[in-house]
């Protein structure tokens, strides 16, 4: 259903066992960190579907979704600053989106900074549209605001 950029790169569900690598992860690609227990709550959570990428034991990515009724929302996506621009999120969320939608997901909506033209790259080769913004949504490590614009996807 969704075009894979890495298919020799294995995807895979992620489970409570990979919080500690995720709280890494995150906390070196965003300004505010989840904790460990956060996500382990998370990926504990029967509405919340999590995979990753990486040749083991290399943790290189992860996304995880929440879905509610037939709506999902992603809430986070990371890859691992050493191996970004190589498409290993192309490949992950084209992996994810498919779960998703096997999971009875009929949309897809996340929040995105509107700086990230990483994230906005990505999410633009799925298809996702910009359905909404929140000016001065994110407050920056530099005491500046960023606008948040939500972005959605039907699969
Ligand atoms: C966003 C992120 C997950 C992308 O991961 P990645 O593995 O580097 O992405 P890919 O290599 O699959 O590339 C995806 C798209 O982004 C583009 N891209 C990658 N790095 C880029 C950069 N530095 N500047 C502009 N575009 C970039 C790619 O060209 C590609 O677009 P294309 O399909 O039109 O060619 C990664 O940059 C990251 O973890 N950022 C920090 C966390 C974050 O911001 N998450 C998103 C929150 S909403």
């Amino acid at each position: 259903m969704f075009a894979s950029a890495n298919p020799g790169k294995p995807c895979r569900p992620l489970g409570a066992a990979g919080a500690g690598r995720c709280a890494m992860l995150h906390a070196s690609s965003f300004a505010r960190g989840w904790s460990a227990s956060e996500f382990e709550k998370l990926l504990t959570s029967s509405s919340v579907v999590a995979d990753c990428i990486g040749d083991a034991p290399r943790f290189q990515g992860f996304v995880l979704s929440r879905i509610a009724a037939d709506e999902a929302e992603i809430l986070t996506v990371a890859v691992d600053s050493a191996a970004r621009g190589q498409g290993l999120a192309t490949t992950l969320l084209g992996r994810h989106l498919a779960n998703l939608a096997r999971k009875g997901a009929a949309s897809v909506l996340l929040e995105v900074d509107d700086a990230n033209r990483p994230a906005l790259a990505l999410y633009r080769r799925f298809g996702f549209r910009q359905v909404g913004r929140r000016p001065a949504y994110y407050a920056k490590a530099d005491g500046s605001k960023g606008n948040a614009l939500i972005l959605k996807l039907e699969l």
